[in-house]
């Protein structure tokens, strides 16, 4: 089995969380674009739910398969998020933003009662950071926002190349709002938290790829089977075993 098979057995437990009647987000990335493709598939089957999609790319896909979307600020409130993630550690805390949407994943992600993140095996790890963190920031004043967060992160204990992303073009990469993504280096990330509270202090930053205390599930396969993990403090696991 290759990766791409396991993503596709963590989209489709990912599927049993799905109810009718439900408001969902859907999560940007290729793990969660075969969750999407497979939802598509529950409603052509007649599965009614309406959607928001974290990403332009993921409109589209869902668009071209049927699934009825709508904004947030149709539906501020959503049952449940399924996304995927660039890393996992033990405790749920993870990495995302490799595919740039991380600022609308957040907010559709906390907008959620429920975040599943489907995954396969090798998101998995013991020290966030191995996956160069993502963190959009706005493109005024970019050399010095970028200068800031060095500052800041080797203070909270992080330091490393800081580097801007480009596109396939060669020119700065720009997210569905408009802004830049700076891939900062650090390598393992100690303290989350104190890094992520830090890096927010900056005037130019955005939104960073930490995501604290946001997912309740995270469905993992790899060549051991597919595995449930639950948040310590979820208070679902059970219904979905
Ligand atoms: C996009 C993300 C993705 O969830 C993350 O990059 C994982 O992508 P993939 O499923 O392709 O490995 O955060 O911003």
């Amino acid at each position: 089995m290759s990766s791409d098979d396991w993503k596709r057995q963590a989209a489709e437990q990912a599927l049993s969380y799905v109810e009718d009647g439900m408001k969902l987000g859907l999560g940007t990335g290729s793990t969660a674009a075969k969750f999407v493709d497979l939802l598509s598939e529950k409603v052509k089957g007649g599965l009614k739910v309406v959607c928001v999609p974290t990403s332009e790319a993921t409109r589209a896909q869902a668009a071209a398969l049927g699934i009825p979307l709508a904004t947030l600020d149709e539906h501020p409130a959503l049952d449940l998020t399924v996304d995927g993630a660039d890393e996992m550690d033990e405790e749920m805390r993870l990495i995302k933003g490799g595919g740039g949407a991380l600022l609308r994943e957040k907010i559709v992600a906390v907008a959620s009662d429920r975040v599943v993140i489907i995954a396969d095996s090798s998101k998995r790890v013991d020290v966030l950071g191995r996956f160069p963190l993502p963190i959009e920031v706005v493109p005024f004043g970019l050399a010095s926002t970028q200068r800031l967060i060095f500052q800041m992160a080797t203070d909270a204990g992080c330091d490393g190349e800081i580097k801007l992303r480009l596109g396939a073009s060669g020119a700065p990469f720009v997210t569905d709002n408009g802004n830049h993504i700076l891939d900062c280096s650090f390598g393992a990330i100690d303290d989350p938290e104190a890094l992520d509270d830090a890096l927010k202090l900056v005037p130019g930053v955005v939104e960073t790829g930490l995501f604290l205390g946001i997912a309740d599930v995270g469905i993992v396969a790899g060549p051991m089977g597919v595995e449930v993990l639950s948040a310590v403090d979820a208070d679902f696991d059970e219904e979905n075993s």
